[in-house]
């Protein structure tokens, strides 16, 4: 009796250890050594609030080009002290979702061939990030560098950065500064920001920002990738054509832009991907746009919930030399499409899903005599929502007997739109009419001057005038 009380209270105890084992571990992290060259040391989840002295198994790894992986994830660290030394040549140190306000001078100095560092979703102010905590060891007088490549500081109270912060990181390639509060990229944030030169993805998606100074990019002759998402922009910052010629991929969803125009774009001649979505006020993609875009491959404008009307001159200049493959214009409020709005047949993916498409015999075309209806993945299908007989219907089972003949001439011709016309055409038009206007006055007054000169000085010779107005009827 007392024994199988004695197993209960054992079993029970058992139960309940491994079932906080599955929830938070304490103690030790766990090592695992897959061979030589690869450690990862796992404290996630253990409810540390101090760093801990490194295991003695952190020595075992010997290989000349060993990557060693340590991550502190979702603890409640919140200084980070200096670093123990741990060996290996590429070394990454994730803390992750802690609780870090206070970052230790010096605390990486140990660890030179540190690479990667998360410090993503804590609690670090910008005062916090000074140079000193990322200088190396000091030589000679000096402080050295660290090898710093990617440093992530998203979901943090960043307001500013410290113009030194990047003094000690030459190598550092990718930053992420999502998620934190800087409203306004400040003069050091700036010089810090274009001190990284070697810096090639830039994430400043929700920071609040509303414009981006061109001072921000003068350094940055690297820069390949940007994420301007979430923030307040209501036109694509101009300043970006400074990095026009390395920037490849650009991310510009949820920002309060109404349109995109010939100036959306200028100069970003070698960007290979684009993506416009979850713009909720953009209502209209204007003639050429895209013109600028001469190397880009996909395009993605999805979900921007109003936009309903794509010039049909948006890729003007773009079709002779074609490099897209894939466009997406999912989920956006489209009806209609021009149908010699781009080179159907030249792309591999089009996606025209959740609009509403009306299937007239434009659509028709684009679908079947151009051939995209066979670009959609599978299952991909768009529905037409109009006119009502055909509501419902996949786009690419319309007949298009009730369409004319499709031929060349149908194609070309073009339809004119008011909203085609931006200000300055319409200030070049009312020039063209005022000088054609100003020349005829000018032609007309001239003419009676003459008249009137013969009239007086020459009566008495028969003079034979031809009447223009005749003339020209
Ligand atoms: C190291 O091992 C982990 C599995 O433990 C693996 O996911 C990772 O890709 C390996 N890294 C390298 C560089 O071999
Ligand atoms: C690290 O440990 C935590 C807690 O035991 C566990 O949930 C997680 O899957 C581990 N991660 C890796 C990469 O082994
Ligand atoms: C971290 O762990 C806590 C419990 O200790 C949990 O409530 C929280 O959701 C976790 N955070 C993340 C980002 O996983
Ligand atoms: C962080 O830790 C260091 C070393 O233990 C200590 O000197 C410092 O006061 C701590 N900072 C904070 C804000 O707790
Ligand atoms: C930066 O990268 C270069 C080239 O890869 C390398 O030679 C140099 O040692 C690196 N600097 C540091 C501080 O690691
Ligand atoms: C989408 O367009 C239709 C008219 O074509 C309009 O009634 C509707 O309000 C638009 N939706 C949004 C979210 O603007
Ligand atoms: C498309 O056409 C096929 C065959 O004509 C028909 O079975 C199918 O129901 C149609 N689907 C839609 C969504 O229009």
């Amino acid at each position: 009796m007392y024994s199988l009380r004695g197993v209960i209270v054992i079993l029970c105890a058992l139960l309940s250890a491994s079932r906080a084992q599955d929830d938070v571990k304490k103690g030790p992290c766990d090592v695992f050594i897959q061979d030589v060259n690869n450690l990862t040391l796992n404290c996630s989840r253990r409810n540390i609030d101090r760093i801990p002295a490194w295991p003695e198994e952190i020595h075992k790894i010997a290989g000349k080009d060993a990557c060693v992986l340590i991550t502190f994830f979702n603890n409640s660290i919140t200084n980070v002290t200096e670093l123990g030394t741990v060996p290996g040549n590429k070394i990454a140190i994730s803390f992750k979702s802690n609780r870090i306000k206070e970052i230790e001078d010096d605390a990486f100095k140990n660890i030179h061939r540190l690479v990667y560092l998360d410090l993503s979703s804590n609690r670090l102010s910008g005062d916090v990030l000074r140079s000193e905590i990322f200088q190396g060891p000091y030589k000679n007088g000096v402080y050295s560098e660290i090898s710093l490549e990617t440093l992530n500081l998203g979901y943090n109270q960043i307001h500013s950065l410290d113009k030194y912060l990047f003094q000690y990181t030459p190598n550092l390639t990718r930053l992420y500064l999502n998620n934190n509060p800087i409203e306004i990229l400040d003069h050091v944030t700036i010089l810090a920001i274009s001190s990284a030169t070697k810096l090639e993805v830039l994430d400043l998606a929700k920071t609040d920002i509303d414009a981006i100074p061109l001072e921000t990019f003068r350094g940055l002759v690297n820069l390949k990738q940007i994420d301007l998402s979430g923030n307040q922009f209501l036109t694509v910052p101009e300043s970006l054509s400074l990095v026009g010629s390395t920037l490849q991929y650009l991310t510009f969803n949820n920002n309060p832009l109404v349109e995109l125009n010939d100036d959306s774009f200028l100069g970003l001649s070698n960007l290979l991907e684009l993506e416009v979505g979850e713009n909720n006020y953009l209502d209209e993609v204007k003639r050429s746009t895209f013109t600028p875009l001469k190397s880009l491959r996909v395009l993605h404008l999805c979900h921007n919930k109003k936009l309903k009307y794509i010039s049909h001159n948006a890729f003007r200049g773009l079709k002779e030399k074609w490099t897209l493959k894939e466009v997406y214009l999912d989920d956006n409020n489209l009806s209609e499409l021009s149908t010699d709005l781009l080179p159907w047949d030249k792309l591999e993916v089009l996606g025209m899903t959740g609009n509403n498409w009306l299937c007239n015999c434009d659509l028709a075309n684009i679908v079947t005599k151009q051939n995209a209806g066979s670009k959609f993945k599978p299952g991909e299908i768009p529905y037409c929502a109009a006119p009502m007989r055909l509501s419902g219907a996949y786009i690419t089972n319309i007949t298009v007997s009730f369409c004319p003949q499709f031929d060349t001439t149908f194609a070309l011709k073009k339809r004119f739109s008011v909203s085609d016309l931006r200000p300055k055409h319409v200030l070049w038009s009312i020039l063209g009419v005022g000088t054609v206007v100003g020349i005829g006055m000018i032609c007309g007054l001239f003419f009676n001057f003459i008249k009137a000169f013969f009239k007086k000085n020459l009566r008495s010779q028969p003079i034979q005038y031809v009447n223009i107005n005749d003339d020209l009827a």
